[in-house]
């Protein structure tokens, strides 16, 4: 993170348990003030750095000030310690209340913090609306994300960005949270697609596409046949009946690495017979037939 920029609070731990009855009853007594005169004495609460929960006798004029510290607030405000307390995450232990809220009303107007007090100095800081998805300061990593989201995401996950604009599919249409609807969640492919044979799992859906671009089909040479003929049956029937050492080849095995890639021949074979014949018939074919229906 960028610059950060703390106050440190006081510690109740510096209260004896008297002078922490004694700061209840003052600070009960100073709501029950207001609430029955409704202000019409003024009193204000100021948050501050300065010695333990106490009515400060103002100076001539000047309203009457209390003196807050981090373990008062939870007298008046009983939520948001609960909250930070169960789900507060760095903002429990990197911070507390008067690090965030310097101010307090009426006395003061800025009660609530810009993040920018704190978090700066990278993209994701740059983000507006930060609240629109870290729904409550108080539980930070309590996320929503609602609407489509794309481009936020890319200000940690700039491959995944790269990968969808560069090879333009079908996905890159679709939203980053339409599939993952929770933060570090994966979908499954099934959510949303049929399979091409039965037998396929999650797993071996991505060993053929890379799912932030899905028509770069690519995969290893030990992917199951059964996949391939999926969609090319008749090349699975021809090679499955045939009685050559072709049979116990994969598919992936001859169409390696990517798909739609044909490998001639002599990539393998070299030049497998003399010249002189070769040179008469330049076609393996013509002999041999094709590769799925091998003559021996
Ligand atoms: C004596 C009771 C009392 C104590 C103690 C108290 N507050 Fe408040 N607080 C209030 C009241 C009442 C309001 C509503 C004031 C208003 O809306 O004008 C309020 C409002 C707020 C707000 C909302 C301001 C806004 O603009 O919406 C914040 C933030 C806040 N308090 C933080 C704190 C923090 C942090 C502490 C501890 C350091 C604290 N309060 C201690 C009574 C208290
Ligand atoms: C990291 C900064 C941060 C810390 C720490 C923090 N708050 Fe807040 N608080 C905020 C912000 C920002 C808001 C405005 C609402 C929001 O964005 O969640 C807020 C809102 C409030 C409000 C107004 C009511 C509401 O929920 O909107 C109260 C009261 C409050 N905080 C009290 C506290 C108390 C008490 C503590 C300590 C236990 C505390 N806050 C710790 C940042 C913080
Ligand atoms: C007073 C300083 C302060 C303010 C204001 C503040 N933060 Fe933080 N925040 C911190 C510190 C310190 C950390 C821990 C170090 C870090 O993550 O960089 C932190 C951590 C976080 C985390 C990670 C929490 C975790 O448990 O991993 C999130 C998310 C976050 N802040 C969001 C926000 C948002 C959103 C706002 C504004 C509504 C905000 N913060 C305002 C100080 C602040
Ligand atoms: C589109 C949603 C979204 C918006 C808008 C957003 N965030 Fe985040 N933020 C996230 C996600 C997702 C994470 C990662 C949480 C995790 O690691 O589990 C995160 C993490 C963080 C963290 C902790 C981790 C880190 O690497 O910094 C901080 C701090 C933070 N955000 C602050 C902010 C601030 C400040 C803003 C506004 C300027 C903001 N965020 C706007 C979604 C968002
Ligand atoms: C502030 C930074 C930040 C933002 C913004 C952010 N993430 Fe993350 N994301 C992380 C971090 C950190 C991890 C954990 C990485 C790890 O474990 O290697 C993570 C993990 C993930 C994972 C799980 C990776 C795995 O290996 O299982 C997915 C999926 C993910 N993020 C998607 C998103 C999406 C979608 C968005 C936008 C809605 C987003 N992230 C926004 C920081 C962020
Ligand atoms: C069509 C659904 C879908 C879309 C759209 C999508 N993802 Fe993913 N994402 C996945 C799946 C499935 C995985 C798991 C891939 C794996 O394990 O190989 C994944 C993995 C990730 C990971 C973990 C690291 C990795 O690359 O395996 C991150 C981070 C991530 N996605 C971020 C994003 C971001 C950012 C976007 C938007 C640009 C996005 N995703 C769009 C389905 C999707
Ligand atoms: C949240 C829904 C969703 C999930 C999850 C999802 N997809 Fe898609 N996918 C789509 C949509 C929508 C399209 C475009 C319409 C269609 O072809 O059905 C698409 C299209 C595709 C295409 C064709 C791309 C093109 O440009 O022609 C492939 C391949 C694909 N998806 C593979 C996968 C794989 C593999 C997974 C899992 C790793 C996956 N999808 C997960 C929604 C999803
Ligand atoms: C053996 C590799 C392989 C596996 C495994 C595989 N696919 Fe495909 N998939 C392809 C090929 C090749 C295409 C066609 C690409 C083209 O038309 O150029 C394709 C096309 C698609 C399409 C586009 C629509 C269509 O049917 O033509 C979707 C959607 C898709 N696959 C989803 C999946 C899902 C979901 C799984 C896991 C159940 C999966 N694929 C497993 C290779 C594979
Ligand atoms: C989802 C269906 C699907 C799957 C699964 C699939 N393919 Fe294809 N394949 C196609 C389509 C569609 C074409 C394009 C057909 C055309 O152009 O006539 C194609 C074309 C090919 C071609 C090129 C044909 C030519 O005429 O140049 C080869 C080779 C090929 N596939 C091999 C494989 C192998 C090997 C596998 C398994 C690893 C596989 N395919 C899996 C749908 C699929
Ligand atoms: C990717 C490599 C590859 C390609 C491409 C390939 N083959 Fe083969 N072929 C093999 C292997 C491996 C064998 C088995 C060799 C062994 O076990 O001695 C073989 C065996 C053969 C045999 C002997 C069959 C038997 O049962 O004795 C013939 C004939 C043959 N190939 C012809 C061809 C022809 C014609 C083509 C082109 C249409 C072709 N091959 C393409 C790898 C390949
Ligand atoms: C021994 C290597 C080898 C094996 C094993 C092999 N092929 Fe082929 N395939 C070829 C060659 C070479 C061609 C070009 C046509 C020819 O000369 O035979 C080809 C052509 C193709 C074509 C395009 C023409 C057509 O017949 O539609 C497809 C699709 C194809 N293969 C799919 C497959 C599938 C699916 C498998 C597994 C069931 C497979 N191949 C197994 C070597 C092989
Ligand atoms: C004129 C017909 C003819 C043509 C053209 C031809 N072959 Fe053959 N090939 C044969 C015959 C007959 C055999 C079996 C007798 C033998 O082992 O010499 C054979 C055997 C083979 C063998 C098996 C050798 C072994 O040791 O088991 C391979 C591999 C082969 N051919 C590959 C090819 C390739 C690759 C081409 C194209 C470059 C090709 N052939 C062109 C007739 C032909």
């Amino acid at each position: 993170m960028g610059v950060l920029k703390r106050k440190k609070g006081v510690m109740l731990s510096n209260l004896t348990a008297a002078r922490s009855m004694c700061v209840v009853v003052c600070i009960f007594g100073m709501v029950a003030l207001i609430c029955a005169f409704g202000c019409e004495k003024k009193v204000g609460v100021r948050p501050s750095a300065g010695g333990p929960g106490t009515a400060v006798a103002a100076e001539s004029g000047q309203p009457e000030t209390l003196v807050l510290t981090n373990a008062q607030c939870v007298l008046c405000h009983p939520q948001q310690p609960e909250t930070i307390a169960t789900k507060g995450g760095l903002h429990k232990t990197e911070v507390g209340c008067l690090d965030c809220h310097v101010e307090h009303p009426p006395e003061g107007a800025g009660a609530i913090p810009d993040c920018s007090m704190c978090h700066s100095g990278e993209p994701h800081y740059e983000l507006k609306n930060c609240g629109s998805c870290h729904s409550d300061t108080h539980a930070p990593l309590e996320l929503k994300l609602q609407g489509e989201i794309s481009e936020p995401c890319l200000t940690c996950h700039q491959q995944q960005g790269d990968e969808v604009k560069k090879y333009k599919s079908a996905h890159t249409d679709v939203a980053c949270n339409e599939c993952h609807t929770v933060h570090r969640q994966i979908p499954d492919c099934m959510e949303c697609h049929e399979k091409h044979t039965p037998d396929m799992e999650f797993e071996a859906c991505i060993s053929c596409h890379p799912v932030h671009m899905p028509t770069q089909v690519a995969y290893a040479q030990d992917v199951s046949s059964g996949y391939c003929g999926g969609c090319h049956e008749q090349a699975y029937h021809e090679l499955e009946k045939n009685t050559t050492k072709h049979h116990d080849l994969a598919c992936a095995y001859c169409h390696r690495d990517k798909h739609k890639v044909v490998p001639p021949c002599y990539a393998c074979h070299g030049s497998p017979h003399p010249k002189a014949i070769l040179d008469k018939y330049p076609n393996c074919g013509q002999c041999h037939g094709i590769a799925h229906d091998l003559k021996g």
